[in-house]
């Protein structure tokens, strides 16, 4: 074969697998505008990740024994939602004797667990909800070290409830925007009523999707009558709504999900009349805000985010910041006043990145960048205990 033949083969072959990438490509955007598929691409529920693991033996994550008690709520799905009641550390250790008499895995009762009545009958007990991100459950990646962090602040008083949403892990049923957030609001309900915790002694933790729930729960109770405002919201890695999560989606941070797509904007805005899941929290952001503001209830919420995130772009979160705090005054709070006159305060902490507060009378919306963290890494953080701990003083 001459060289001249060899290359014409060479090229025929790429523009064949060019053909073939852009034909599989075009397919894979048919699939999405089907909502069975499009709710396994934004929830990727089926990627469980403890696939051997059993979460009914925590023991088996790097908890001490009887520390979790594994249980169910009921959620309006008739299904049962399955959760972690989390002790913290210190109170395990006072209370060591009495655990470690009691069963263990799930518990068809928790009120009858000791670990349950340590947490509703302290008077100063607080509460951590927390709402994980896509894929995987309770038990799995940097969620272990994140439920540590969050009741780090005091490890006598911090008590961690998490979850997982319908569809995954031991959850039944399938994910929708509007089950995801029935699921959560009926945890958030279940720590009201059955706990007996009251609101200010609820934190809410989102990360990831988990932030997007986190604002809808949060939207929702502040817009019940009497409204319910907890203590504070911590949001790592939010985004603005779906939509513009998957325009600038990354897959492993290198492949644009759906780039090729969003440069052409009348082909992207077709594709986002099939998005079923939208999870607008830019909206929500605001219309929480909004209710507090007039309602004057205190509300506190902390955006945590890293710059090398590349699952969700740290922009999000500088754009979510400006949606609360345009959210804030009545007329709105422009970008460049935002930049130049209102903020609260602005701190350059060098490699540990940028703290940004802007607060009224009523709240205060606090921005902080990391420079490093990566989309989960994050989660187990300091930054994340501190959040915490400030929301908890600022009561
Ligand atoms: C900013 O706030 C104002 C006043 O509430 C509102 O009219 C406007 O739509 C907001 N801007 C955005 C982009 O949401």
């Amino acid at each position: 074969m001459s060289v001249g033949s060899a290359v014409a083969l060479l090229i025929k072959h790429a523009s064949l697998s060019t053909a073939v990438l852009v034909g599989l490509y075009a397919s894979f955007i048919g699939l999405l505008t089907l909502d069975s598929f499009q709710t396994h691409v934004i929830y990727l529920h089926k990627i469980q990740m403890t696939w051997f693991k059993d979460l009914n033996t925590p023991e088996i994550f790097g908890f001490l024994h009887n520390q979790v008690t594994p249980f169910g709520i009921p959620s309006p799905s008739g299904n049962a939602v399955f959760a972690w009641h989390i002790l913290p550390i210190e109170l395990y250790r006072k209370n060591e004797v009495a655990l470690l008499a009691e069963s263990s895995g799930y518990t068809q009762d928790i009120r009858t667990r000791h670990a349950f009545k340590l947490l509703r009958e302290d008077p100063d007990a607080i509460l951590a909800i927390h709402m994980h991100g896509a894929a995987g459950t309770v038990g799995s990646g940097y969620r272990v070290p994140n439920y540590r962090a969050l009741s780090a602040g005091d490890p006598n008083k911090i008590h961690v409830l998490t979850f997982d949403y319908r569809g995954f892990g031991r959850s039944k049923g399938t994910p929708t925007e509007e089950g995801v957030r029935q699921d959560a609001v009926a945890v958030v309900q279940w720590a009201l009523e059955v706990a007996e915790i009251p609101p200010e002694r609820i934190i809410i933790f989102g990360q990831s999707m988990g932030t997007a729930v986190n604002l809808a729960v949060a939207e929702d109770f502040a817009l019940q009558s009497p409204s319910i405002v907890f203590a504070g919201h911590v949001l790592v890695a939010p985004f603005v709504d779906a939509a513009t999560l998957m325009a600038t989606y990354q897959i492993a941070g290198t492949i644009p999900l759906l780039g090729p797509i969003a440069n052409i904007p009348p082909l992207f805005s077709y594709l986002k009349r099939y998005l079923v899941h939208k999870w607008s929290s830019k909206d929500r952001i605001a219309a929480y805000i909004h209710a507090n503001e007039a309602s004057g209830a205190p509300y506190r919420i902390t955006i945590i985010h890293a710059e090398d995130d590349y699952d969700v772009p740290w922009t999000h979160s500088q754009e979510l910041f400006w949606h609360a705090v345009n959210a804030t005054k009545p007329n709105g709070v422009s970008r460049v006043e935002l930049e130049h006159a209102g903020l609260d305060e602005k701190h350059d902490l060098g490699p540990a990145g940028t703290v940004t507060k802007w607060a009224t009378e009523t709240g205060i919306v606090r921005e902080e960048i990391l420079k490093t963290g990566l989309h989960d890494v994050i989660m187990g953080n300091q930054v994340v205990t501190l959040a915490v701990m400030r929301i908890l003083d600022s009561r």
